[in-house]
Order: C-alpha cells, then sequence, then structure tokens
C-alpha cells in the first residue's frame, strides 16, 4: 500500500530554545534562510507523499500559513520580473496539501502523533520529527517505504552513533538483513552504555501502520510521564515485526541551538554565493 501521508509533530514547547520559542515555533527557526520544518516536508515530497499533518499547539498556526500561496508577494514579485524568486515561492506552497490538528496539552511525542489519528484514518503513514535534518541525494523516507512495500511492517530510521550519544538516546537491538537494512529485535530507550544491544540509534523518520494509534493509546506514560512514541512502536513490533534502515547521509539534530547554527554553516558553505565568505570568516574566527 502506498503511503500517502504524513505526520509531523511540532507541537512541543521548544524549551532549549527559549525565549525565541514564546512567540516563534521552533520549527520555523531558520536554518539559513529556510524553516527547519521545511526540510521534512521538502523530503516527504520529493518521495510523492501528498499530504501532511502537523501536531501543533495553539498559537502556532504560522506553521501552516508558511506553506499556503501568497498571493501578494507573488503579485509583487512578478511585477519586478523576478521570475526565479517568484518560482521558488509557489514551489513551497504546492509541494503538498498540508493540514493542522492541534495538541492541546504536550504529553509528549507518542500524543502527538495520537492526535492525528482521525486525519490518518486507516492506512499506513510516514512520521517526521522537524529536528532531524538529513541531507541525501536520495530522501530517506523514499528508502524506507520501498523497504516498508517488501516487508509490510514498520520502519524506523536509524544512524550510527558514537557511545557517549547512547544514552540520551533509543537504541535498536539489530539483525542484519543487508547493508542498510536490519529486522528489529528489539528497542531501549536511553539506556545505559553497558546495556544497549548496538549503537545504532533512532532518528526521526518512520513509517508506520495505523495499529500503532491503538497501541498509544494503550499505552501507558513512560520516562519522564510523557505518552513515548517508541514504547508504542515496540508494542506493535513484538506482534508485527518491524525493521530499520540506517542511513549514512549527513545529518543535524536542530533541536539545540548549537546543532541549529552547525547546520545554518553547513547550509551557507553548499551555496556558491556564500562558501567563500563563510570559509574565510570561519578560519579568521578560529585563529583568534
Ligand atoms: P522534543 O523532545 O525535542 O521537545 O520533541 P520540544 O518541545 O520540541 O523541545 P525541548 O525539549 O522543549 O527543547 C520532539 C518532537 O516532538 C514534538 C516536538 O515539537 C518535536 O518536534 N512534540 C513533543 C510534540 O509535538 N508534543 C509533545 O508533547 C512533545
Amino acid at each position: 500500500m502506498d503511503i500517502r501521508k504524513a505526520v509531523i509533530p511540532a507541537a512541543g514547547f521548544g524549551t532549549r530554545f527559549l525565549p525565541v520559542t514564546r512567540t516563534v515555533p521552533k520549527v520555523m527557526l531558520p536554518v539559513l534562510n529556510e524553516p527547519a520544518i521545511q526540510f521534512s516536508v521538502r523530503e516527504a515530497a520529493v518521495a510523492g507523499i501528498e499530504h501532511i499533518v502537523f501536531v501543533i499547539s495553539r498559537g502556532q498556526e504560522a506553521t501552516n500559513d508558511y506553506f499556503q500561496p501568497t498571493p501578494s508577494l507573488e503579485l509583487a514579485l512578478e511585477e519586478r520580473g523576478n521570475a526565479d524568486l517568484l518560482q521558488a515561492m509557489r514551489g513551497i506552497s504546492s509541494m503538498a496539501h498540508t493540514s493542522v490538528v492541534y495538541q492541546d496539552e504536550q504529553l509528549g511525542l507518542g500524543h502527538a502523533v495520537l492526535m492525528a489519528k482521525d486525519a490518518i484514518g486507516d492506512e499506513p503513514f510516514a512520521v517526521f520529527l522537524p529536528d532531524d535534518i538529513i541531507y541525501a541525494d536520495s530522501p530517506p523516507i523514499g528508502e524506507m517505504m520501498r523497504v516498508f512495500a517488501e516487508y509490510g511492517s514498520s520502519v524506523i530510521a536509524v544512524k550510527q552513533v558514537p557511545d557517549a550519544a547512547i544514552p540520551s538516546l533509543g537504541v535498536i537491538d539489530p539483525e542484519p538483513l543487508s547493508e542498510r537494512v536490519y529486522r528489529i529485535k528489539g528497542m531501549v530507550e536511553k539506556p545505559r552504555l553497558e546495556d544497549a544491544p548496538s549503537n545504532l540509534a533512532i532518528i526521526g523518520r518512520y513509517v508506520l501502520t495505523p495499529d500503532v494509534f491503538d497501541a498509544i493509546e494503550n499505552g501507558r506514560p513512560g520516562a519522564i510521564g510523557e505518552i513515548q512514541l517508541t514504547d508504542a512502536i515496540e508494542a506493535v513490533r513484538a506482534e508485527q515485526g518491524a525493521y530499520a534502515y540506517r542511513i549514512i547521509d549527513d545529518h543535524f539534530d536542530v533541536g539545540t541551538p548549537a546543532g541549529m547554527l552547525k547546520a545554518s554553516v553547513y547550509a551557507a558553505l553548499l551555496r556558491d554565493d556564500m562558501a567563500r565568505e563563510m570559509r574565510e570568516w570561519l578560519a579568521a574566527a578560529l585563529v583568534d
């Protein structure tokens, strides 16, 4: 079955970015000049996903507004003959159909995904955590959709991480099936290093069956009292199996100010009109 819909949970407080997140949604903070959430929406659209459901809290409507047409801006750009920028602006609003559901209490990631249950219905779907930005020629979610088509059960993105990162991440117990694909034998959230079954950590891209909604509803609050998505996926895995797809591409966690800054510098270094200036400035800054 094709994956037509994606959920992007974006209702969190963004406490690590306070004070700016008092009024600006975290996902609207820029990686250079694009809001962080645009990376996930673009990845979904490139993979053929048609409908994206944003889970937001009240006051975060800018997240969805951003992906709607901007007629007066487009008219002004047309009158000025700025065809490239006009095309880029139209491209943003035509990437995918977007809609919003609200999470009125921040009860955790699993709870946020549950808010999209009616919008998704009874079909498999993708989840993107917008804090994870992945630079890849072929978007990982598209590869994960192929794995899903082959095995028919949940697929989770993972990445090899250094030992020091393990205790703050979700880690899988993997059985390798090919160079990049694993059958998951189990998952643990935030293990002690000595208890970790591997150094393959869960990254924010998932292809899930709708059974996960029941698992979230039936689950009990886990770590730090939040309703965890990993616990619900683990419950479904025990019944149906689950698979992991290992990403090897450049990846940034823009959920922290340092990660956001690194992603912005990386984006600037990719741009012909900025790379030289940035390289010179960085080299000089490192000498001082
Ligand atoms: P985080 O754990 O990074 O939380 O959530 P946060 O609020 O975004 O940031 P901090 O930790 O306060 O700095 C991971 C993802 O899950 C969403 C967040 O918006 C983020 O995209 N989320 C989390 C929700 O939508 N609702 C929740 O209740 C919790």
